[in-house]
């Protein structure tokens, strides 16, 4: 799966962006859309919220997939499923309560995604997995787009893909930050389903022509296995 973080997309022209890599006659267009909600206290930078996701969500067909890097998740994380948004992540370091967070997402119609910071290890959260849909592992610090990939996270990756593959876990594992046709076949290498792409994807001036760049190189990796 392919979702394009419109961090990088024109602010002042989003619909047109998300139509730029939505289906067309000869492409299926992208899986999702990444939208990175932060609030100036999670992470040291301010993007959008609720209303901003409410105005996409009426723009596009294309599930939404709301990245929250803010506080309290536990009041804030919510009302965006309840919207319509199809995946809600929010930051296992932001709650004590991950799991209510996670159910409370679930109760209001969205799939629960549980997101950790480059240099939170996963082991304290792998018992709770059971009780989400989606796993984002960072691979960046969360905050910003444009940043160099940290490959030492794809252990974390290594270690939930074989926990799926022996039936002992069944969720998604999305990765976000760094990712490019340089870095893109490492993470799918290393059992990626689903990556954000922000700068690789919208840097340029053919954002679907990226798109399927990138699909062709982790499919090739997929297909090798
Ligand atoms: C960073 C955001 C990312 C960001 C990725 O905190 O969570 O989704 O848009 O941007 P790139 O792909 O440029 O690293
Ligand atoms: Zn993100």
């Amino acid at each position: 799966m392919i979702a394009p973080s419109i961090l990088s997309a024109d602010f002042a022209n989003l619909a047109a962006e998300i139509a730029a890599v939505g289906p067309s006659d000869i492409d299926p267009g992208v899986d999702w859309v990444h939208v990175d909600v932060m609030d100036n206290h999670f992470v040291p930078n301010l993007t959008l919220g609720m209303p901003v996701v409410e105005s996409i969500l009426k723009a596009t067909d294309i599930p939404l997939d709301c990245h929250l890097m803010i506080e309290d998740p536990g009041r804030w994380a919510p009302p965006y499923a309840e919207a319509g948004a199809y995946n809600v992540t929010f930051h296992a370091e932001a709650t004590d309560d991950p799991v209510a967070v996670g159910r409370d997402i679930r109760a209001a119609g969205g799939k629960a995604g549980l997101a950790i910071k480059p240099g939170t290890p996963l082991e304290p959260y792998l018992e709770i997995l059971k009780d989400f849909d989606t796993l984002l592992v960072m691979s960046v610090e969360p905050g910003f787009g444009g940043q160099k990939f940290m490959p030492e996270v794809l252990e974390k990756v290594r270690t939930i893909r074989k926990k799926i593959d022996s039936g002992d876990l069944r969720l998604l594992v999305e990765i976000d930050g760094g990712i490019s046709a340089s870095t893109i076949e490492q993470a799918a290498e290393a059992g990626v389903d689903c990556f954000v792409a922000g700068s690789a994807v919208y840097g340029g001036d053919d954002p679907a022509g990226r798109v399927a760049d990138l699909r062709r190189l982790a499919t090739a990796v997929r297909d090798k296995h």
